[in-house]
């Protein structure tokens, strides 16, 4: 990856980067990607076909790019309460933090369980299943009860249970124009 220095050819070559670790299905950054921004997405899945199939342990992003925006949702297992007991490996956490802070992100979230709050402490957000930690002041529309989610496909289960819901997705980066619009 290149310097975020706007020296770029084109007008997307100068708009805001967003970095998007353990993208998956890509959900979360999907609004800012519709909206014109450069998203780079990394998972170690080839089959999501991400912009950079990588480990986050071993990040390939050069330091100091000053993402604008940068989502990480770490696999949840590890903070799943269905085991209280066991005690989670934090390695993938801490790993997608040294990437916030060496890629300098000016605003971050990183999404998890309501598990991870025993470690991480109070979200910054909160939305159903999902909890959110973040750098700046997040809105979330009011969650009416979620329906019992089916999948149905075996197949896709897992990819379809951790996917970011839209609506989420969307709060969140209205919350961020917000929070750039009194900068
Ligand atoms: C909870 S899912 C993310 C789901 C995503 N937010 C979405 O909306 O689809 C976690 C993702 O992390 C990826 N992953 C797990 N360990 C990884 C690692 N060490 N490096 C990169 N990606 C990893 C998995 O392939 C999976 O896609």
């Amino acid at each position: 990856m290149g310097t975020d220095d706007g020296a770029g050819a084109g007008p997307l070559e100068r708009s805001p980067l967003v970095v998007e670790l353990f993208s998956g299905t890509g959900a979360a950054t999907r609004p800012w990607e519709e909206a014109g921004y450069r998203v780079v997405r990394l998972d170690r899945e080839r089959s999501f076909a991400p912009t950079l199939v990588a480990d986050v342990a071993h990040l390939p992003l050069r330091p100091a790019i000053r993402p604008a925006f940068l989502w990480a949702s770490p696999p949840c297992q590890n903070y799943s309460t269905a085991n209280p007991r066991r005690r989670p490996d934090r390695g993938l956490w801490t790993s997608a933090w040294e990437g916030i802070i060496s890629m300098g992100a000016e605003r971050w979230v990183i999404e998890n369980v309501r598990g991870a709050c025993r470690f991480w402490g109070i979200p910054a957000a909160r939305w159903g299943p999902w909890f959110l930690w973040a750098n700046f002041r997040i809105r979330v529309p009011t969650c009416a009860p979620l329906p019992k989610m089916r999948f149905d496909n075996p197949r896709t289960r897992a990819v379809e249970r951790a996917r970011i819901p839209d609506e989420l997705a969307r709060a969140v980066f209205m919350s961020w124009l917000d929070d750039r619009r009194v900068r």
